[in-house]
């Protein structure tokens, strides 16, 4: 018998909430570049775009798009590219190629549980390595290890979400010595990579760390093109043309305007600048959270990467209550950890603009004093 459906439950809420909101905080990207605004940077001409026929594109993806996907990932040619709809298809397709005949899926948590939750919709088992909040969501090694045995994928995704961190060199070795020791692949979800907070470097791929990794990367988050929803898969040509043949099912084609917009974002002298305004974006607004946080009393470590925080808080509701509160009295959107497997913590976005920004932290302390008020006096009534 198949296996009881199992909602994607982040997105569920987000596709629930997220529209019509006024103070929207869950957002894990870059605010979205504007159409015009990426022509302009590749010097492209609308009238061009414009003039071309809405026709079925080349399946796999057009060859100057794999090529400078290609081109990211060292040693990696168009053949071992297949274009998708978002990362969220390619991490569809990873899950019905690598498990085809079945085997255990390592998954950390908490985390954006897209390949997780395929492979539990196929019928396989998960198994969960819990991170050390108290270690600023670190990776616990010989968990690791022990989950890892006899498995046949390790799911990573780095950086993560929702916690915002890149692996440190250990850790990075530990996933890539007990995938090997294993023969497990890594299926490596890099969607964020490019969204740093400090310095220029972006957090390397786990393509090329052994011969049995997959990433998978996406236009929605470092580039701001959420919209677009043009995503891709690295693999060894064996999974690209597995996952070919599934993608003939799912969608036959990533959308031709959106892989003609995708050529232009990751021209080599474009995609510096998409990047840059990314980061650009993603640098604002933590210092203001932080405090808020503190004042707050809750607890959030400075994400490496991206304009999320994971803030973990002390108060007689849960997170989703929380955030249902949120949404009613506030007009105010965030992620409540429950979704991700991490109670007693939300992720919040702080990459808005000043204003938005001081104003929704401004509702939300008025919230938490509201729940903390209401605790206490439940527990004076009771005393
Ligand atoms: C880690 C991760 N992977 C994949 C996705 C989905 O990406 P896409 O928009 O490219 O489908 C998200 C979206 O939030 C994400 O956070």
């Amino acid at each position: 018998m198949a296996p009881a459906f199992q909602p994607f439950a982040v997105e569920r809420f987000l596709s629930r909430h997220e529209h019509g909101v006024r103070f929207n905080f869950s957002e894990s990207g870059v605010h979205p570049m504007r159409y015009e605004a990426l022509l302009r940077l590749a010097d492209a001409d609308a009238g061009a775009l414009l003039a071309a026929r809405a026709d079925y594109p080349q399946v796999n993806g057009t060859d100057a798009l794999r090529e400078r996907i290609a081109a990211l990932y060292p040693g990696a040619g168009p053949a071992n590219v297949l274009v998708t709809v978002g990362a969220t298809e390619a991490n569809t397709l990873a899950a019905q190629v690598l498990l085809a005949e079945g085997g255990a899926t390592v998954a950390f948590r908490p985390t954006y549980a897209q390949f997780p939750g395929n492979a539990a919709n196929l019928g396989h088992e998960v198994r969960h390595v819990d991170l050390r909040p108290e270690a600023g969501w670190a990776l616990d090694g010989d968990a690791l290890d022990r989950a890892a045995r006899g498995a046949r994928v390790i799911h990573v995704v780095n950086p993560s979400n929702p916690t915002g961190r890149a692996m440190d060199p250990s850790e990075r070795r530990a996933v890539v010595d007990a995938a090997a020791r294993e023969g497990a692949w890594i299926v490596a979800d890099e969607v964020y990579a490019g969204t740093e907070r400090a310095g220029e470097r972006e957090t390397p791929s786990f393509w090329g760390e052994g011969e049995r990794v997959v990433a998978i990367g996406s236009l929605s988050k470092a580039y701001g093109l959420p919209g677009l929803r043009l995503g891709w898969m690295v693999a060894p040509e064996g999974v690209i043309e597995a996952a070919w043949r599934r993608h003939e099912y799912a969608a036959i084609a990533a959308p031709d305007l959106s892989m003609r917009l995708a050529e232009l974002a990751l021209r080599a002298d474009v995609r510096p600048q998409v990047i840059a305004r990314s980061r650009r974006l993603i640098r604002q607004g933590f210092d203001a959270l932080a405090e808020a946080v503190d004042a707050m009393g809750m607890r959030v470590r400075p994400p490496d990467a991206s304009a999320m925080s994971f803030i973990g808080f002390d108060l007689p509701i849960g997170s989703e209550a929380l955030a249902a509160r949120l949404l009613e009295r506030q007009d105010l959107l965030m992620i409540p950890g429950a979704l991700f497997g991490a109670e007693g913590h939300f992720r919040f976005s702080s990459a808005l603009p000043e204003a938005h920004l001081a104003e929704g932290l401004r509702r939300l302390a008025l919230e938490v004093d509201a729940v903390r008020a209401e605790g206490l006096a439940r527990s004076t009534a009771t005393a």
